[in-house]
């Protein structure tokens, strides 16, 4: 423990806490100060010093800075709890196991505390408290402002999880908007891409994108981006595949703002033929699932009970939790992905792209990434700079506490991400990735959930074990939209980079300075964007 007064006396810090029996060997610049005083002075410090909190509001504790002298200061604080004469040895054991005691107490809820500190030592001054009491008070103080410390933090991830999860208005009227020009816009309606074009859909000497998503603005940024940082972008062929009632403006948008030279078509989940009742069970399953509708749907109203029994854990462990109860997590558009082989039977290497990216590299060279004949050329996410984003295991995913978990996977296997993946289609169609997926998803719902909660990360954890070949870390940057810590530079040089998290860059809760990277990209001379206010 490190004690220092300022020459002033007006302030006093204190710094680590390694034990009360140090405390005798302080030494301090004590000019005009009389041992004894120093001493009591040090001991009431000393008291209040495991009631960490206290800690820094001694700093500016007022009774410490009216006093001029730290003999006004033991004058003060000093006269009850110390009337017990010069032998400071008893005296420290003493307080200690006054502080035991008080350890062990139980807070009550209908105590009367003070307000606030001032007021503690008002009450102290006109000898309110012997010493016990005043521990009890100071540990019940202390507990008080913790939890309420811990209470305003969760209703600050609360409201952002519900800003993170509602839609924007501005992004709503672009896609109303865009909808409303397909019925009125032959032009919007066109073909897409044009006929003569139709056969580069399939073409192998292409470099294909594949992008599912709702969001018509994030598309736009991803597809922009795309072209923009190609060097061959008459090569590139996108693939946006999206729901029914995102489809009609979703093909509005591309219609009217062709990316030419590149080609883009746009598909929703109910023209494709594969996707069925009979083909994707399980998905049906999940979404009609009762107690998943429930859990996943429920996302916003958090009761109570489950908010306080939640205060044990960190505001960001509960932020991913709520995260995860996402409705997004059950769509069909974000399972869709390991359906990707019997989706474009005739394609062989494709990229498979989140909508919360932006490319900044030409991607080109991903398609001659040797992946030593696995399926999917994904960056590993638990080795890297970043100890939250880059730290990822199979034991952050699952719980291990499970059987069927425990006895299958290994806890320290590395996780990989999704956002910007390199899928060989061809290798992918010999193996049977998209059952073992089924099977394991099918086990979840059987087991209430209890296996993993995220969405659809884990099911492809399992069923791409021993298929995954690790791409160099510079292709696909993590984490924008989790932290505002992220390295700028880092940023600048990624070839794609990643807003996964809840701060979204279309949201007002995204990071200011991490924005730019995206918004460069939205188009804001486009009547449609202008119209609907889109945030710039
Ligand atoms: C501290 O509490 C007292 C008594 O309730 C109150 O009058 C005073 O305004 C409070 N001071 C601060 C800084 O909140
Ligand atoms: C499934 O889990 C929920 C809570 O997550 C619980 O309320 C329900 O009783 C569980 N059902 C079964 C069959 O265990
Ligand atoms: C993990 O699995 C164990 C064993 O089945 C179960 O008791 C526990 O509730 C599960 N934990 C979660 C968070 O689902
Ligand atoms: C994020 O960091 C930037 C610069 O480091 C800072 O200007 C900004 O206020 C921070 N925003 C939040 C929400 O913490
Ligand atoms: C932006 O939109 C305007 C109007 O729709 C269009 O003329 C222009 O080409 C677009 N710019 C880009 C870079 O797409």
């Amino acid at each position: 423990m490190q004690l220092h007064f300022s020459p002033s006396m007006r302030s006093i810090t204190i710094s680590s806490s390694n034990g009360f029996i140090k405390l005798m060997k302080i030494k301090v610049a004590a000019r005009h100060i009389s041992y004894r005083t120093l001493f009591h002075t040090i001991l009431i410090l000393a008291f209040l010093l495991p009631f960490v909190f206290i800690l820094t509001a001694i700093v500016t504790l007022e009774g410490v800075n009216k006093c001029s002298s730290i003999d006004c200061l033991g004058r003060r604080l000093g006269p009850k709890l110390l009337r017990r004469g010069d032998d400071s040895g008893k005296l420290v054991s003493e307080l200690y196991n006054l502080l035991n005691q008080v350890n062990s107490v139980e807070v009550q809820d209908d105590v009367k505390l003070p307000d606030n500190f001032t007021h503690l030592v008002t009450e102290m001054k006109s000898n309110k408290y012997d010493a016990k009491e005043f521990a009890v008070i100071l540990k019940q103080m202390m507990e008080r402002s913790e939890k309420e410390i811990k209470e305003s933090k969760f209703s600050e991830v609360m409201n952002k999880h519900i800003a993170a999860s509602s839609i924007p208005k501005s992004l709503h009227c672009l896609s109303l908007r865009l909808t409303d020009e397909y019925s009125s816009n032959a032009h919007a309606r066109r073909q897409l891409p044009s006929p003569d074009l139709l056969p580069l859909l399939s073409s192998t000497s292409h470099h294909h994108f594949i992008l599912s998503t709702d969001n018509i603005l994030a598309a736009s940024v991803v597809v922009n981006s795309a072209i923009q940082s190609s060097s061959s972008p008459e090569k590139i062929v996108f693939h946006v595949i999206t729901d029914k009632k995102t489809y009609a403006g979703m093909h509005s948008w591309f219609a009217l703002n062709s990316p030419s030279p590149a080609i883009v078509e746009v598909k929703g989940v109910h023209q494709f033929d594969f996707l069925t009742r009979d083909n994707v069970p399980v998905i049906e399953a999940v979404e009609s699932d009762d107690g998943v509708r429930g859990y996943y749907h429920n996302g916003n109203h958090v009761s109570r009970e489950e908010f306080r029994g939640n205060l044990g854990i960190s505001p960001r462990v509960f932020a991913s939790k709520l995260q995860a109860r996402s409705p997004k997590y059950i769509s069909v558009l974000n399972h869709l992905r390991i359906y990707l082989p019997e989706l474009f039977p005739t394609l062989e290497k494709v990229v498979f792209l989140d909508d919360d990216i932006v490319i900044q590299r030409d991607l080109s060279p991903l398609w001659d990434v040797d992946l030593g004949g696995k399926v999917n050329g994904a960056v590993e996410t638990c080795k890297g700079e970043d100890t939250w984003v880059m730290s990822k295991r199979f034991k952050n995913y699952f719980n291990f506490s499970h059987p069927l978990i425990s006895k299958h996977l290994d806890p320290q296997e590395c996780a990989w991400a999704y956002g910007m993946n390199i899928f060989d289609l061809k290798t992918w169609r010999t193996t049977n990735i998209k059952q073992t997926y089924h099977t394991w998803l099918k086990q979840n719902l059987k087991s209430n959930l209890t296996l993993w909660r995220l969405g659809t990360l884990p099911p492809a954890l399992i069923a791409f074990r021993g298929h995954v070949h690790g791409i160099d870390q510079s292709w696909h940057m993590l984490g924008l939209g989790y932290q505002n810590k992220t390295n700028i530079e880092n940023v600048k040089k990624a070839a794609v980079i990643h807003y996964n998290g809840q701060s979204k860059p279309w949201l007002e809760i995204g990071f200011g300075h991490l924005r730019p990277f995206w918004s460069k990209y939205v188009n804001y001379s486009n009547d449609f964007v202008k119209s609907c206010h889109i945030l710039e």
